[in-house]
């Protein structure tokens, strides 16, 4: 049993060839990062117009990879939730027509949950019940996850996502974008102590949220102080790496924190981790030796399966034997950025 997965949420356009076993027999992902680096941002309107030039050929190369045609396909899945409306729209319509021109099921992902899945994909066993951490551009949300169908929201960020946040950072000190990998680079040369940056909710044992724009508008001060264009202000290079530090470790701090006490508030003792930001190495790192110390079991993604691919479209496996497969009357959910109830 194959399926063909498709994923065109935000920036990447990826695809996959995924059997029963969750074994992957071909996986594609065309990234935009060059078209969107000197905007330090998405523009969606670009997205939506590289998808549509990107889809097929990144279909055909996935196949080619595979070993197979679309005549082996007995299933096609497309992430419709949540993200950019014309970039989810391209993958969408690519998947509806697939499925009518083969007649095989429809299945649609749920980006958010997908990046939890590649949990599941990495570790070739059971994880769930388990937290489930996303990070990333768009998202940073904690989720009970009961079954790879079953997910609540236990809490989620009020204003930025992590990945934004590392991303206009990143801006503001002039490194390249995306900010993430950007950031982590030059903090390996400064001091995660020299700059005291706000860590919100922290101690607050009652709230599993999280907030970071009060962290990049500190970040902003510590540039160029109230009144003053930070734009004008020249860091030198050991200030930029201390910042870099002082954010990236303030960002840890706060996601690591609400992490575990989201898996001693549910009792369920082990936590898979998902999305571009969890790609960080300082993150990994401290996940890790928390999680070891508290004596939890921890399930990062690789970073490959960290950042936006089709891979962790997986899940659709899981919906189609439970028998949820979709109509031609699919559409798209952009849904909300801020996912928490
Ligand atoms: O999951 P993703 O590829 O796309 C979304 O669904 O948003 O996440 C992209 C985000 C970007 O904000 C990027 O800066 C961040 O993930 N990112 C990282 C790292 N690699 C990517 N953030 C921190 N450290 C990294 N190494
Ligand atoms: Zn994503």
């Amino acid at each position: 049993m194959l399926i063909l997965i498709l994923e065109s949420t935000c920036d990447e356009t990826a695809a996959a060839v995924v059997d029963d076993q969750l074994r992957v027999l071909g996986s594609v992902v065309a990234s935009q990062v060059e078209l969107h680096k000197r905007f330090h941002g998405i523009v969606p309107e670009i997205a939506a117009r590289a998808h549509v030039e990107r889809i097929l050929p990144v279909i055909d190369e996935t196949l080619r990879r595979a070993e197979c045609t679309l005549a082996d396909v007995d299933a096609i899945a497309v992430a419709n939730t949540p993200g950019l409306a014309g970039s989810l729209i391209v993958g969408v319509v690519a998947a509806k027509t697939l499925a009518l021109a083969l007649d095989i099921p429809l299945v649609a992902v749920n980006h958010l949950h997908a990046h939890v899945y590649a949990c599941r994909v990495h570790a070739r066993r059971d994880v769930f019940p388990c937290v489930g951490l996303v990070v990333s551009g768009g998202h940073t949300s904690l989720y009970e996850c009961r079954g790879p169908l079953d997910f609540r929201i236990l809490g989620g960020t009020i204003d930025d996502a992590a990945g934004e946040a590392f991303d206009k950072v990143a801006s503001m000190l002039r490194l390249s974008y995306p900010g993430g990998p950007a950031i982590s680079q030059a903090a390996l040369d400064g001091d995660g102590r020299a700059y005291a940056l706000p860590r919100s909710f922290i101690n607050d044992d009652d709230r599993l949220q999280f907030s970071f724009s009060g962290l990049k508008t500190a970040v902003r001060y510590q540039i160029a102080p109230p009144g003053e264009d930070f734009r004008n202000a020249t860091l030198t290079p050991q200030q930029v790496a201390d910042l870099a530090a002082s954010f990236q470790e303030a960002v840890v701090d706060c996601l690591v924190a609400k992490s575990l006490l989201a898996v001693k508030k549910t009792g369920l003792l082990r936590l898979c981790v998902g999305g571009g930001v969890a790609a960080n190495r300082r993150l990994r790192e401290r996940l890790d030796q928390e999680c070891e110390r508290a004596g939890y079991d921890l399930i990062v993604a690789p970073p490959e399966l960290c950042t936006d691919n089709a891979v962790m479209g997986a899940v659709a496996l899981e919906r189609l034997r439970a028998g949820h497969v979709e109509q031609l009357d699919l559409d798209v959910a952009p849904g909300l950025v801020r996912d928490y109830t």
